[in-house]
């Protein structure tokens, strides 16, 4: 007889124990960027919401940011790096293919040997890992998990692009999730529309840019179709993602959707009907839009102006190239 295999189970909840944020030295004004786009610090404070984005030093890399940001979540979770089992890293910044963002930043962070990968799901990057790590814990196939999302996108823009580069900043947020006694993290809500794979990107391939026939990749947008799927299509993610954790929007202390445009969140926070108490996160305004890292960087920013959010739901949702999305509602810590 074929024995029986061990299938594990894990925790009945979990929920996510700190957060930890690392963002590019250099606050890099509108005016430093506008000549080569033939823009105006009044036309991109208007259009997006950005005043300043944070910019880091050339010998920074995204691995550098994802370990300081990973060092502060372990250093608040009080769990000992040694504890975690799994790290994921969302990026889709890092010049080197592989090896992964993560396997580097676990041995740095002191969680070596943890089950490590990088995960491709741009600006909704943090939420996918998110909804893995709480799998993973539940499963039974992690026991504490550290989730990351950082990209140095200084690397892939180009100054003379007008179509998204004024946007980008660099930056890693990351967290630490682990078992939990009551759920911490609610149902998630996510899913592609590769149909769209060319309204957000990379210009050229590698291979062309090694061949001669194109120049250095960098991202590109069609911003208008982006901002329509957003404000349409995001806001009925959204609803859902509220709804499948059995809450209404009342209930929220927090929101925090990735920081791509202020009048995407703006539209968000209308359509949704959020109340006034919901402390809503708008780090795009100094930070720039830093794809995976965008949403842990808002909410570690929330968290340390508005203390008092500790405990309270908070709604997030991601929304980027593939096209791809995903939200959840998580208690806060
Ligand atoms: C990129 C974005 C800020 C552009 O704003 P917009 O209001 O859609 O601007 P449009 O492209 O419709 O252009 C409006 C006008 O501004 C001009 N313009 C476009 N980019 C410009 C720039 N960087 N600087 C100055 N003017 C610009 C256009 O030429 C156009 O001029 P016209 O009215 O004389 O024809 C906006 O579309 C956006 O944020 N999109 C979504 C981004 C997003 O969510 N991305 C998610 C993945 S990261």
């Amino acid at each position: 007889m074929t024995p029986q295999l061990i299938q594990p189970t894990g925790a009945a909840h979990t929920r996510i124990y700190s957060y930890g944020a690392a963002r590019g030295q250099n606050a890099v004004p509108n005016e430093d960027l506008i000549e080569p786009i033939d823009s105006s610090d009044e036309w991109i404070r208007q259009r997006t919401g950005i005043i300043t984005r944070v910019r880091a030093d050339a010998d920074t890399s995204a691995i550098d940011l994802a370990a300081d940001a990973a060092a502060e979540a372990i250093e608040r979770s009080g769990i000992p790096a040694d504890r975690i089992d799994a790290v994921i890293v969302a990026t889709i910044s890092n010049p080197k293919q592989t090896p992964s963002v993560s396997a580097i930043v676990a041995d740095r962070v002191g969680a070596n040997p943890a089950a490590a990968y990088d995960l491709n799901a741009a600006c909704a990057g943090f939420a996918y890992g998110v909804a893995q790590a709480d799998a993973l814990i539940r499963a039974g196939a992690a026991h504490y998990a550290l989730v990351i999302g950082t990209e140095k996108l200084s690397d892939v823009v180009d100054p003379t692009d007008r179509s998204i580069s004024f946007l980008l900043g660099d930056g890693a947020g990351a967290v630490v999730v682990g078992p939990s006694e009551t759920p911490g993290i609610g149902p998630t809500i996510w899913g592609s529309d590769g149909s769209k794979a060319d309204a957000v990107g990379m210009n050229h391939t590698l291979t062309e840019f090694r061949d001669g026939l194109a120049p250095w990749p960098t991202l590109r947008q069609e911003g208008p179709t982006v901002f329509r799927w957003a404000v349409w299509e995001m806001v009925k993610v959204a609803r859902q993602a509220i709804e499948a954790a059995g809450i209404t929007p009342d209930d929220l202390a927090a929101f925090v959707p990735h920081q791509a445009n202020m009048r995407i969140i703006d539209e968000f926070a209308k359509q949704l009907k959020l109340p006034e108490s919901v402390v809503i996160g708008r780090d795009i305004e100094t930070t720039g839009n830093t794809s995976a890292a965008s949403i842990p960087l808002a909410t570690h920013r929330l968290l340390e102006e508005h203390p008092e959010l500790s405990g309270g739901l908070a709604l997030q949702i991601g929304f980027g190239a593939g096209l791809v999305f995903g939200a959840q509602v998580v208690v806060l810590p």
